[in-house]
């Protein structure tokens, strides 16, 4: 089993400094376009989800308060994090599935345009995700869960036995046994959860997946947009169902899986939906994986496909990420559910300080500098968004100019400190608190508790303008900063 690197411990630190001069003429801090709209700068916040929205998956206070604090300090672009499209209840995890969300969207939207002085973009990211389950204690699993079929009675060679003796005898079985009994479906859902997957094609909602998707995802771009947001960006990434019709792993028979071309072909088509549904007065891009980094998972060829495909089809921007994925996850504790970042591919996506050789900072880039090239050979110049590990002025300048992307995204080092640009812009690099890198804020994610940052949650708690967590431990956002 994959076990995390722990060779080397690797140290944030401020990079080379840069003067006035070398600020004036940097590219971070220079206007890009990006279909309609102009960016004053290449920084962004990526999508990063925090635990904030009422259960129904309502902008709540904490909401506001969360990108009004990244808002402050002005980055070209915030990407809220992924907001479901789908009217299902599924916890603290904003929604963007009917009229009724609109006015809670609308005053995030207001309360962005207000912190920022109408400087940053508000862009939204929606996301599409399947059933996933609990692991199951065993004895509720084959008493309850488990639907004895003729394969049970022929493996277990008891043809005649009734659904009582079989669970009992299954019961009494140790787990190599058992795992020759069951189908492999059937262990994953009792070792791991159960999991929808998208090749589940025998049940209908997911052999209508790509009829019913394009819609959906349309539908919600129009309330975005009535919303004000400035753009979209479609969730084609990570554990989830697109990034899974994009994956090498997709083996649907159905003309939507199998080659590169019929696994392209859905993402297409959702994105050609809300393209036609808000024109393109509306920014639309999507985020997806350079590389899936899973035994079986597609090439960096098939990314540079599939970049190619997205920007001929009309994308604004192409942001990728890395990794992030169920298949690779580790063995939930029983009542708990599968987490993908736990696996080789979710230390992909968010790397620990505890490395190996190639440190948790810039994994992804060569990979995106490769995709890249093959946009910008096709003849495409739709800017590029990296992400992963990026901390200082040096790394984002570098990264820039070395034709890896167009856009640089910092996600827990904004986190971090959301003024760590304002601090470098105005010459005080040294004040800006350096994420560590050790992923506390990833366990709250995974503990589904709001997320907060180490290095601030606990100070000035004796304010009694701070708001804190509901068991009263943590505050909510980062403590302010003055601009000089
Ligand atoms: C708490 C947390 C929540 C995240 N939620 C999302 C999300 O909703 N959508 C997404 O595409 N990525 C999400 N990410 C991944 C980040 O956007 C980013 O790709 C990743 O953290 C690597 O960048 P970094 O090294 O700058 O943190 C999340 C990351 C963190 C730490
Ligand atoms: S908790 Fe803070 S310091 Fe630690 S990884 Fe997250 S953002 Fe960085």
């Amino acid at each position: 089993m994959w076990k995390p690197p722990q060779k080397i411990s690797w140290k944030p630190g401020p990079g080379v400094l840069p003067d006035n001069q070398e600020l004036a003429r940097s590219k971070l801090f220079s206007p890009l376009s990006i279909g309609r709209l102009k960016l004053s700068a290449r920084s962004w916040v990526p999508a990063m989800v925090p635990w904030r929205a009422d259960e129904q998956g309502n902008v709540t206070t904490a909401v506001l308060d969360w990108y009004g604090r990244f808002a402050r300090s002005q980055p070209a672009v915030i990407v809220v994090e992924a907001t479901g499209i789908r009217d299902i209840v599924s916890g603290p995890l904003l929604r963007i599935s009917n009229d009724d969300f609109l006015a809670g969207l609308e005053k995030l939207v207001q309360r962005v345009k207000l912190e920022s002085k109408g400087q940053t973009k508000l862009f939204i990211q929606v996301i599409d995700f399947l059933a996933i389950k609990r692991r199951p204690p065993r004895e509720k699993y084959l008493s309850r869960f488990l639907q004895i079929t003729s394969m049970h009675r022929e493996n277990l060679n008891l043809p005649d036995a009734s659904q009582d003796e079989i669970r009992t005898v299954l019961a009494a079985l140790d787990d190599d046994a058992l795992q020759q009994v069951l189908s492999h479906r059937e262990w994953q859902a009792l070792a791991m959860g159960y999991r929808e997957l998208i090749t589940d094609t025998d049940l209908s909602h997911i052999r209508r997946l790509p009829q019913e998707l394009p819609e959906l995802f349309s539908r919600a771009a129009v309330r975005a947009e009535k919303a004000g947001f400035d753009g979209l960006e479609l969730h084609f990434a990570h554990a989830y169902t697109m990034a899974s019709f994009l994956s090498a792993t997709n083996t649907r028979s159905d003309g939507y899986g199998g080659s590169r071309q019929n696994r392209v072909r859905l993402p297409l088509e959702v994105f050609e939906a809300t393209r036609s549904a808000v024109g393109n007065r509306f920014v639309i891009g999507a985020r997806f994986l350079a590389d899936e980094t899973i035994e079986g998972g597609s090439t960096l060829a098939d990314t540079c496909y599939f970049a190619r495909q997205f920007a001929a089809a009309g994308m604004d921007f192409l942001s990728l990420s890395r990794g992030g994925k169920f298949d690779d996850a580790k063995q939930p504790k029983v009542g708990n559910p599968a987490y993908p970042y736990t696996g080789r591919s979710g230390y992909e996506c968010m790397p620990h300080q505890l490395s190996d050789e190639k440190g948790p900072f810039g994994r992804n880039f060569a990979a995106t500098k490769a995709v890249r090239n093959a946009v910008r050979q096709a003849g495409f110049k739709t800017p590029v968004v990296a992400a992963g590990g990026v901390h200082n002025f040096e790394m984002a300048e570098n990264l820039l100019r070395s034709g890896t992307a167009d856009i640089v995204a910092a996600a827990r080092q904004s986190l971090a400190d959301p003024d760590w640009l304002v601090k470098v812009r105005c010459g005080r690099s040294v004040e800006v608190r350096r994420c560590e890198y050790t992923n506390y804020c990833e366990g709250l994610d995974q503990a589904h508790k709001p997320v907060t940052c180490k290095l601030w949650d606990r100070i000035e708690m004796d304010d009694p303008g701070v708001l804190k967590t509901p068991d009263g431990k943590r505050r909510l956002t980062a403590p302010d900063w003055k601009v000089p």
